[in-house]
């Protein structure tokens, strides 16, 4: 029998105190500290929902809405969004607490794709999602829509064509921060 698991089974969050450490030169939190704590909560999230080693396979957007500052407390709530076949969307929010007074701010949400691999190194199937209120319903549908997007995306990517013609590419770039300069640009067509 197929095995499924629900969203709740998996759910995890991640609390980390901000060090010095962590501080770029303006004395903000590094955003590669952020990510790598995202990586980190994605990970256990999705291996624990797969009962595998996992990968990460992509990254959806992420934006930081706010800076972190040194001595916040960063929470990381993920949950599984979306199951395919062999990978998971794992859905993160990202908050940041002064501990002084109690001051909350979203810092961003972002999507890993994590893929379950097998002992041989091989994506291997992950259970099915089981859906238990209106809220898992939503994140799973929007996160089916943003697979879907992309996919158009890519598709609309690779039917970009870069014009024959040095003219065509001239007339294309007009209004852009660009200079084309005449060296082998003009001497290849
Ligand atoms: C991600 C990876 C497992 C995909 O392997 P693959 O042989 O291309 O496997 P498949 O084409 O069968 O795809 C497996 C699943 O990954 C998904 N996938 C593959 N590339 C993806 C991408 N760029 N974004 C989102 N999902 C992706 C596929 O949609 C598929 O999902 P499904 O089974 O739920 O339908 C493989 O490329 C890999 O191991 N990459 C390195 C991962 C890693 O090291 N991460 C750490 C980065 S430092």
């Amino acid at each position: 029998m197929e095995n499924y698991k629900p969203v709740l089974f998996s759910e995890t969050v991640l609390t980390e105190l901000m060090i010095p450490a962590y501080a770029n030169f303006g004395g903000k939190i590094h955003g590669g500290t952020l990510l790598s704590l995202m990586d980190k909560v994605a990970y256990v999230c999705a291996a624990k929902h797969a009962g595998n080693y996992c990968v990460t396979a992509s990254i959806d957007t992420v934006n930081f809405l706010a800076p972190v500052e040194v001595g916040e407390l960063v929470s990381l709530m993920a949950s599984i969004n979306y199951v395919g076949n062999t990978s998971v969307v794992v859905g993160i929010r990202v908050i940041s607490e002064n501990v002084k007074t109690n001051a909350v701010k979203h810092t961003n949400t972002c999507y890993f794709t994590m893929v379950a691999k097998d002992d041989n190194n091989q994506p291997v199937q992950v259970p099915g999602l089981i859906l238990e209120n209106r809220e898992q319903v939503r994140r799973f549908i929007e996160a089916k829509s943003r697979i879907d997007i992309r996919r158009q995306y890519r598709k609309d990517l690779n039917d970009v064509n870069i014009p024959e013609k040095d003219e065509q590419c001239r007339l294309l770039l007009v209004g852009e921060r660009c200079q084309i300069v005449e060296n082998e640009f003009s001497s290849t067509s």
